[in-house]
């Protein structure tokens, strides 16, 4: 068990550390051409790195080596920063960590091509692992690609439908986000040659937490400050994302603030598109709403965690991350 600091923060920096210095020698080795430059600059941007974290956070807690985890972390990295880079291209965002996005910065073929390279290498990081665990990683993996994309595409399908639920938005969540924490979560469990039932409890405690973090994201997106957030503050307002906050905003008062959001669907001045949707999410309440949301599926977390037969170090730290979710500003 090598939970090396006491603190939360120090922790974290700790994880950040040892996937800096295995992200950068994994770029390095990338030929210095068109095709790899992107990957680069991606990998390279200030990241939170919170799925690889969770995977090595786990697998120690479990009593597996950070070393026998990290080549599923580097893949679930890599998998997700490709992830990001088509994400912008169909999302149309110009900002990502603060930077920006490849397709801006490149071009949309490039981002498309050098994500493409992503996926394979994200493969052959995870193709590096210990004999016994590449079967059980590489099926996890795929049936969690899967779902990412058929999340992704229920967030495009919503963009122009006017009668999505608020449940099809947490199935949605859950595939484009939560399965991804979960399944690095699970990994975890799966290098420290744990039961299925502890996998299990270990996957709902990141289902738990992504949907958090993805309703926490969703919610930055309008009320985020944009210096921390390193993301275009009001982006899914523009792209009509049906979000919780869109969805809640509908559906409260009996319905009353629905009309005044479909004036703006569709393209406006920016601005004053930001401005106005912003200003009927908060007339509904669907702020604290959200908030509230976050809190419930940080308990769900919670209780998954509390029966996960892992070290005490790694339950705080888990703990402490749970109370970083529903607060953080980036
Ligand atoms: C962004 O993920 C995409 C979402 C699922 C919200 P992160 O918020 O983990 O982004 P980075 O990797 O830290 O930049
Ligand atoms: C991203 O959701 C989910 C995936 C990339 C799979 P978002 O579109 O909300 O992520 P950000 O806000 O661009 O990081
Ligand atoms: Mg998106
Ligand atoms: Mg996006
Ligand atoms: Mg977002």
């Amino acid at each position: 068990m090598k939970f090396v600091k006491d603190n939360v923060d120090q922790q974290i920096a700790h994880y950040q550390h040892i996937l800096a210095e295995r992200i950068n020698a994994y770029t390095a080795a990338n030929p210095n051409s068109a095709l790899y430059a992107p990957i680069g600059y991606m990998m390279e941007l200030k990241a939170k790195r919170w799925r690889p974290m969770f995977l090595l956070a786990c697998a120690e807690g479990y009593g597996a080596s950070a070393e026998r985890a990290m080549p599923a972390a580097l893949a679930i990295e890599v998998f997700h920063n490709f992830t990001l880079m088509h994400d912008d291209i169909m999302d149309n965002a110009p900002l990502r960590r603060g930077q920006q996005t490849v397709h801006e910065k490149w071009s949309t073929n490039t981002a498309i091509l050098s994500g493409d390279a992503m996926i394979v290498q994200a493969y052959q990081l995870l193709a590096d692992v210990d004999n016994d665990l590449l079967a059980p990683l590489m099926l996890l993996f795929n049936s969690t690609a899967l779902e990412v994309c058929e999340g992704q595409q229920m967030d495009m399908d919503f963009e122009s439908r006017q009668d999505v639920h608020i449940d099809e938005y947490m199935e949605m969540i859950r595939l484009k986000t939560s399965v991804l924490l979960a399944a690095a979560v699970q990994m975890g469990a799966i290098c420290g040659n744990k039961s299925e039932e502890q996998q299990r409890l270990a996957y709902a405690f990141g289902e738990h937490f992504g949907l958090a973090f993805q309703l926490r994201d969703d919610y930055l997106d309008v009320f985020g400050n944009p210096n921390d957030f390193g993301k275009q503050v009001g982006g899914d307002i523009l792209a009509d994302k049906k979000t919780f906050i869109y969805l809640h905003t509908c559906e409260a008062d009996g319905g009353v603030h629905k009309n005044g959001l479909l004036q703006w669907h569709g393209t406006h001045d920016p601005e004053a598109k930001i401005t106005s949707v912003k200003e009927i999410f908060r007339a509904s309440g669907a702020d604290d709403a959200c908030l509230k949301e976050i809190a419930i599926h940080s308990q769900a977390a919670s209780e998954a965690l509390g029966r996960m037969e892992i070290a005490p170090e790694a339950k705080i730290f888990f703990t402490a991350l749970l109370d970083i979710v529903q607060t953080r500003t980036v």
